[in-house]
Parts: structure tokens; sequence; C-alpha cells
């Protein structure tokens, strides 16, 4: 059995619990492939994300990267918390808006905004972080169409090795996002900005990369960006009032990883910050973070039932359950590592090799390779852990698979958020055209 965090706890029948929840109950109670998450787990992530930062620095707003999870339930926990929002569609941006946020507390970030998305930003004042010198033009127009002025910052690429996948590393010289920074392309875009009618030049963006351990690459990125808040003001005379860091900060996913702690990337950047606002005579600036993995990825396990074992000489032998790709596909698509336990046998020693697959018609799809597991028997209770970031929110019909459907659990009570899709779920937006009737 493997240290659970302390929101897990074993109770007497030897199962795992989660949020004060049986998880062999909730799996019979609302069916399996299931998405749990813990409530308090969510909260006791937030609080202490935000204090980090605000323990240090005067003014600072966290935004929860809907990305990462977007269900209404878990936005309507984080609201209460206070969280603000970054969001990157227009349907994220009306979710947030729906539990209660203000745009004036979201961030919009993405590098192709449709027209409609801008507009429903611009209308609830939401701070755009513009991508590239045509959607600064668009931004311009959608303003005056509205009738209301833009507040936008700009997306800007630092050009920062991150040690995670090259997937989700996107602060590289290369990747799609945001302007360059060494060519002055950034700079650039912040003249031409301050020379347009409708905008209001606000802020500044990065966002260099997801999972990442190590504080070293978040410190380069406030020395990078603060650099070139100074120069904005020394040549162009603009005083940014929002710093916008992006998210990143990861979870230990293997037994192996160690935590990185928010204090220590909070003290790192603010006295970053800090010193250049000291130096060059700035403003303080409202510092915005945009956390999604680290929030929620902790707070949610997959369960899976065991549908059958099979022996294979000389390999591992696999163990199939009712979740694949289809339900998670972090694993088939990343390579991630996701630990898995049984559920209902989790004090036993995990004595045996498997690989765990899904139910899917794909070699790909499989949970973990090589995992140590209890002698396992159909009708057992897989559990795969910190899935609440990325998991559901990435889970597709795959072989018309229905998505999994999600409860919420706090004190002992569980509650469904979401619903598992039904084979009409699945088929009514399918048509059989008129001439094949
Ligand atoms: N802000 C921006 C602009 C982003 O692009 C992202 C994530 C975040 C914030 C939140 O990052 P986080 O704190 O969650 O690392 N599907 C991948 C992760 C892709 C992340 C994309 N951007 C995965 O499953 O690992």
């Amino acid at each position: 059995m493997l240290m659970l965090k302390p929101h897990f706890k074993v109770n007497a029948r030897g199962h795992l619990v989660i949020g004060g929840c049986d998880a062999v109950e909730l799996a019979e109670r609302f069916g399996t492939p299931l998405y749990v998450v813990d409530e308090q787990r969510v909260r006791e992530n937030y609080r202490r994300f935000h204090r980090a930062f605000v323990e240090r620095w005067p003014s600072v707003l966290v935004c929860y990267a809907l990305k990462a999870n977007s269900n209404l339930a878990v936005c309507k926990v984080l609201q209460s918390e206070g969280a603000g929002a970054e969001v990157s569609s227009g349907n994220e941006l009306q979710n947030a808006l729906k539990v209660g946020i203000q745009g004036e507390r979201m961030v919009f970030n993405g590098n192709y905004k449709t027209i409609p998305e801008l507009e429903l930003a611009v209308i609830n004042n939401v701070l755009i972080n513009i991508d590239n010198f045509q959607e600064l033009e668009t931004v311009a127009q959608v303003a005056l169409h509205v009738g209301k002025k833009a507040r936008i910052g700009f997306r800007v690429n630092p050009d920062i090795k991150t040690p995670t996948h090259p997937y989700i590393a996107t602060g590289l010289r290369e990747s799609k996002f945001g302007f360059d920074v060494a060519s002055g392309q950034a700079l650039d875009a912040y003249k031409r900005a301050s020379r347009m009618k409708n905008i209001e030049v606000v802020g500044i963006q990065a966002h260099i990369g997801s999972q990442i351990l190590d504080a070293a690459p978040f410190e380069e990125e406030a020395k990078r960006l603060m650099a070139l808040v100074a120069e904005i003001k020394d040549r162009l005379g603009i005083y940014l009032q929002f710093i916008d860091l992006g998210g990143g900060l990861g979870t230990p996913y293997t037994p192996e990883e160690r935590e990185l702690p928010p204090e220590q990337v909070a003290e790192r950047v603010v006295k970053v910050i800090e010193k250049s606002v000291e130096e060059k005579g700035l403003p303080t600036p409202t510092l915005i973070l945009e956390p999604g993995r680290y929030i929620i990825a902790d707070a949610s396990v997959l369960l899976a039932r065991v549908g059958h074992t099979k022996h294979r000489p000389g390999v591992p032998d696999w163990v199939a359950v009712d979740a694949g790709m289809n339900a998670l596909i972090r694993p088939a698509l990343y390579g991630a590592y996701h630990h898995i336990e049984i559920a209902n046998r989790i004090t036993e020693e995990n004595s045996k090799l498997f690989n765990v697959a899904g139910p899917l018609c794909e070699s790909g799809d499989f949970l973990g390779k090589r995992r140590k597991l209890p002698p396992v028997e159909p009708g057992d209770l897989a559990v795969i852990f910190d899935v609440g970031a990325y998991g559901l929110a990435m889970s597709s019909q795959h072989t018309a698979k229905p998505r999994p459907a999600m409860v919420l659990v706090n004190s002992g009570k569980a509650e469904l958020v979401r619903g598992r899709e039904t084979y009409e779920d699945l088929i009514h937006l399918d048509r059989i055209p008129s001439w094949l009737e």
C-alpha cells in the first residue's frame, strides 16, 4: 500500500475512504467508472496556494484554471472560496459567470479566441490576454462594436525551458503561444496597443508550462517579465497593473516525486517582483496566478471495476478495468503515471505485477504498466489517484462509451455533480440524412 495523502483514510473493512465515504459503497451506489472529488481537499489546496501568495504580496488574484476541471460544482466550490477564474473558451467563461465569479476577476487566455468569445469577454470586463497582432486588431474592433473599452494584457513568450512533458511545456520560443520577448515583438505589441482607442492596456501574462516541480523556472519567468514591465514603463510610459505568471505548479504523481510547496514558489517570485518594483519605481502591481492542477489534481480519484485478469507467461498479467483512455487519457497521451491501488484491498500487500488495461480496442488503452497490486480478482475495485486535473475534462466517447459520472464528497455526504451519460446522450446529435431514410 502506498503512503496515502492525509485526506484519504482506510476504514475497518479495509476499504479506501475519501471525503468520509467508503469508496466501495460509492461505486455500488453510483456505478463505475466514477470520478470522486473531495470538496474539503479542493478547499485546502486553494487556501494553501492563496495564502502562500497573499502572505507575501499585498495584492493577489488567484484565478482557478477551469480547463483542469470546469464542472459547475467544482467551480462553485472555488467561487465560494473567493477564487477568480482563468478561462480559455467562451463556455468556460460562461461556467465561471454561472457560479457567480465576476468578469473583473477573470482572465481569458488562448491562441485562437473567436469573435463571439471575445464579445462575451469585453461585455463582462474580462481581462483578455492577447496572443498575436491580428487578435489585437480583432479585439479593438469587437470593443468598438460592443461600445466598451477592452481590458487587455499580452501573453508573452519568455523562452524558458521547463522540466516537463514537451506537450505541456509552453514557454519555449518555438511554442505557438504569445509574443516573442527577445526580438522586441512583445514591446512592439504594447506600443501598438497604446495608440488604440478602445483598448485599455493593463497587464502582462506568461504561462511557461504545466506539472512543474521546481521553483527555478518560475523565478526566471518573474525576472524576465519584470524586466519587460520596466522596459514598457521606460520606453512607453505604460504602468502595468497586473503581472500574471500563469499556472503550472505541479503535483507529485509517482511515489518518488516530492511536492513543490507553493510557499517556496511564492517566496522566490515575490522577491523578484519586490526588488524590481523598488528599483524601477513601479506602482505595486496585482499578482495574478492561474493554478489548475495544483488545486484539483489530488482532490479526485477515479473508481473502476475490475472485469477480468489474464495470464501471460513471462510478462505481467493483465487486469482489465471498466475505465480506459476514454475516461482518463493522460497515460495514453503523455505516458503519464497515475498511481493505482485496489480500493477494497487497500491494506493488503501489493505483491503481484500487473498491466492495467482499459476496455477499448487499442493497445494504447492502458492506465498503468508494471504495477504492483494485490492478487486482483473480478469484481474488485481499482482506484486511480490524482485524476482531478485534466481527467474528466479530457475524457471522450471513444468506442461510444459514455463519459463517467462524477460525485462530490464531503464529511460522509456524496452527491452526483455530473450524471453518467446514457445511450441517448451519445446519439442525440446524430442524424441519418433524408436520402438514406
Ligand atoms: N494558464 C494557462 C494559460 C494554461 O495554458 C494552463 C494550462 C494553465 C493556466 C493551468 O496550468 P496548470 O496549473 O494546471 O498546470 N492536459 C495536460 C495539461 C495541459 C495544460 C495546459 N495549460 C495534462 O493533462 O497534463
